[in-house]
């Protein structure tokens, strides 16, 4: 008998499929997240629990799952909404979904970095409102991508997908992580023990390291400060570990002459600046969306749980 899964994300159903064609599977069809109580509702009686970023699992919420649950899987990279030692405390087994989403994240890096310096936003905004009135040696005037320094903050996999994509620009990789890498990760990039050592050398910045408690708000007035004048800040990985009033007033006093995010503070809330500032080149949040990489994370989820309730292991169990 196969084993009893609910999936409380609100999945399209191309990504349902392979859940439903390996488990006995329930899911959310209401399109949109689920409240916690109907979470819970929905996990009474499976085993596994399906859940995304935007399902938080703190540790109240984990006191209220049911005994049926063995095992929760995360259909994602980041793990900031889910209280893995309680879940581990509870002896409920978790999975996430890494590597197969990097190399999507990484090319929305390089959308961020390269709208946010060639001002992609005012551009189509021009074009689109019937206002350009031709070509111009003084129209939008905005800064090179390629030949330039790159300070990627958090050198994991989805970094060293960035610095891949980069090197092919010309730019030159500086790299701030917990541990250095073996050089046959850095491939050249230079390491650096501080943030504020590699934001010195950093004319594109760009974050790229999971949100936790050591990295909320790293990116905050002081660091900026060390960034060189006209630095372009960019986001792919958690809206917390930016300041967003710090990196507002940067953006409105031209210390820092654009950012390009995909992520933020309490999405789906924005800063209102950065939904007012014309030097902000701004993504809903669509780093891994492509079909490949949903498709992709949907078979690796499947993966794990089926070699879970097989008594395997997997390296993508975080507890
Ligand atoms: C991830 O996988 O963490 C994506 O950002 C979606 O949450």
């Amino acid at each position: 008998m196969s084993a009893r899964v609910f999936v409380a994300c609100n999945f399209p159903s191309q990504v349902l499929e392979p859940f439903q064609t390996q488990f006995d599977t329930t899911y959310n069809d209401t399109g949109r997240v689920l409240t916690t109580d109907e979470l819970i509702a929905g996990a009474q009686g499976v085993e596994a629990l399906v859940v995304t970023a935007t399902d938080r699992l703190d540790a109240s919420v984990v006191a209220r799952l049911p005994e049926s649950i063995r095992v929760v899987g995360t259909y994602s990279v980041g793990q900031e909404h889910l209280d893995v030692e309680a879940l581990g405390a509870r002896g409920i087994a978790v999975f996430s979904t890494p590597d197969v989403l990097d190399d999507s994240c990484a090319d929305v890096a390089m959308l961020l970095m390269l709208g946010a310096a060639r001002r992609a936003l005012e551009g189509i905004e021009l074009l689109r409102s019937g206002q350009w009135t031709g070509w111009s040696p003084r129209q939008q005037i905005g800064h090179d991508v390629w030949g330039r320094r790159l300070g990627i903050l958090g050198m994991g996999r989805i970094g060293r997908a960035i610095a891949q994509r980069a090197r092919g620009f010309g730019m030159t990789i500086h790299y701030h992580n917990r541990n250095r890498l073996d050089p046959q990760l850095e491939l050249g990039a230079q390491y650096h023990a501080t943030t504020h050592g590699m934001a010195a050398q950093s004319d594109f910045f760009c974050v790229a390291c999971p949100s936790t408690p050591a990295t909320r708000r790293m990116v905050n007035a002081d660091l900026i400060a060390h960034l060189p004048p006209q630095a372009i800040v960019c986001n792919i990985a958690r809206g917390d570990i930016i300041c967003d009033e710090s990196l507002v007033q940067a953006l409105e006093s031209g210390h820092v002459a654009a950012a390009g995010l995909d992520v933020f503070d309490g999405e789906p809330n924005v800063h209102p600046a950065y939904r007012a500032l014309p030097n902000v080149f701004a993504l809903p949040h669509i780093g891994s969306s492509t079909w490949g990489t949903r498709l992709a994370m949907a078979d690796r989820m499947c993966q794990n749980l089926k070699w879970f309730f097989e008594g395997q292991t997997s390296e993508d169990r975080l507890i």
